[in-house]
């Protein structure tokens, strides 16, 4: 039975993000995140600077959710957690905190699998959502992970293809570090290349037969590409960014764009749902459209606010779980690694 009067509080801390969010039923009351500014100055992820930095947001973050929902502790249904995949310091401190504030409240802990997560904020009561229809093909395009998954239902998820190595979010990320742009560099990317050539440079797209995909062949010729290209020009980055980015974000976006295609024709899905922070970038909307209009897909874009870590998804995801009454325990560990759960 669905009850859209149950309240779930919901934490997000796999990564660099502080979230915490407030649903009641499949609406979201409140999505708050807390980014972690520390680690632009290292061009990535500090683990150790993550879960610090976590611990002393959690706290703010987590009052701020409850106040803008003006929910009281004492209303909430569950508390919701990531459970992995993610960084294992930083999970620790979103499950620690889930975990006493369950055991005080006395009231049920659901883990989440984060990239399940991603998925299913196509779910999310809202005006701008049409939720897709089972079965259908879910994308995962952030910066760990690189998916394309049957998904049969909100648990039951299969994935088909994966990275073999860098996330697409990872190549964006490190191929923008060497063009001297701030971490994380995907956004910013996106924004430049909206001036730019993508036809100017062509780097090479790895012919994978399966469905998988590879980022490590065109991150490493990018990189090189520069390294040989100062040699002649020592303002070669500067006088070309514009065109650097748009030739970049194109080829990025086709190696996905090919296999979303192989997969939907060979599985005979018609429905495309995509999730994770690379699903704000424009250029693969924009592609992805494109797209759907000649092969006659259904296509489901998240709002921009629930493309990169949130606790929402995490929300949505408890919800289809409370009704399932499918509980987690106090010893549930935390997974840096954690399999999609039913
Ligand atoms: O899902 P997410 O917030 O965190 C992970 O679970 O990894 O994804 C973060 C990734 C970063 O690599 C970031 O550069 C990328 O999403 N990103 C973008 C855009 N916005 C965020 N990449 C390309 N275009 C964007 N507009
Ligand atoms: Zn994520």
């Amino acid at each position: 039975m669905l009850r859209e009067t149950d309240i779930i509080l919901a934490i997000e801390s796999s990564c660099d993000d502080t979230a915490a969010a407030v649903l009641k039923g499949r609406k979201v009351l409140s999505n708050c995140v807390a980014n972690q500014e520390i680690h632009k100055a290292y061009g990535g992820v500090v683990p150790e600077l993550a879960s610090r930095a976590h611990q002393s947001k959690i706290i703010p973050v987590v009052q701020q959710a409850l106040s803008q929902a003006n929910i009281d502790k004492k209303e909430l249904t569950a508390i919701a957690y990531t459970q992995g995949p993610g960084l294992l310091g930083s999970l620790l401190v979103g499950s620690a905190f889930a975990k006493s504030f369950s055991m005080s409240l006395k009231i049920p802990l659901i883990p989440i699998n984060h990239m399940q997560g991603h998925l299913l904020v196509h779910f999310i009561e809202d005006e701008r959502i049409k939720s897709p229809k089972f079965p259908f093909l879910g994308v995962t395009l952030s910066g760990g992970h690189t998916q394309l998954i049957l998904v049969k239902n909100y648990f039951d998820m299969e994935i088909l293809g994966t990275t073999l190595d860098d996330a697409i979010g990872e190549a964006f990320d490190k191929c923008g570090k060497r063009m001297g742009l701030t971490y994380p560099a995907g956004q910013s990317i996106d924004r430049i290349a909206k001036i730019g050539d993508p036809n100017k440079f062509s780097f090479p797209i790895s012919k994978l037969k399966n469905y998988n995909v590879s980022y490590s062949g065109v991150k490493t010729s990018f990189i090189n590409f520069l390294s040989n290209s100062e040699q002649k020009d020592s303002n070669f980055i500067r006088n070309n960014m514009a065109d650097l980015c748009a030739s970049l974000q194109f080829t990025l976006v086709q190696i996905i764009l090919t296999k979303i295609e192989l997969v939907a024709m060979d599985k005979k899905l018609n429905q495309i749902i995509i999730g994770g922070g690379v699903a704000a970038n424009s250029e693969i909307r924009n592609q992805l459209q494109k797209k759907a209009k000649s092969k006659g897909w259904g296509l489901f874009l998240p709002p921009i606010e629930y493309t990169s870590d949130n606790a929402a998804m995490i929300g949505i995801s408890a919800y289809y779980k409370l009704q399932k009454k499918y509980f987690g325990k106090l010893t549930d560990v935390s997974d840096a690694r954690l399999k999609f759960t039913q």
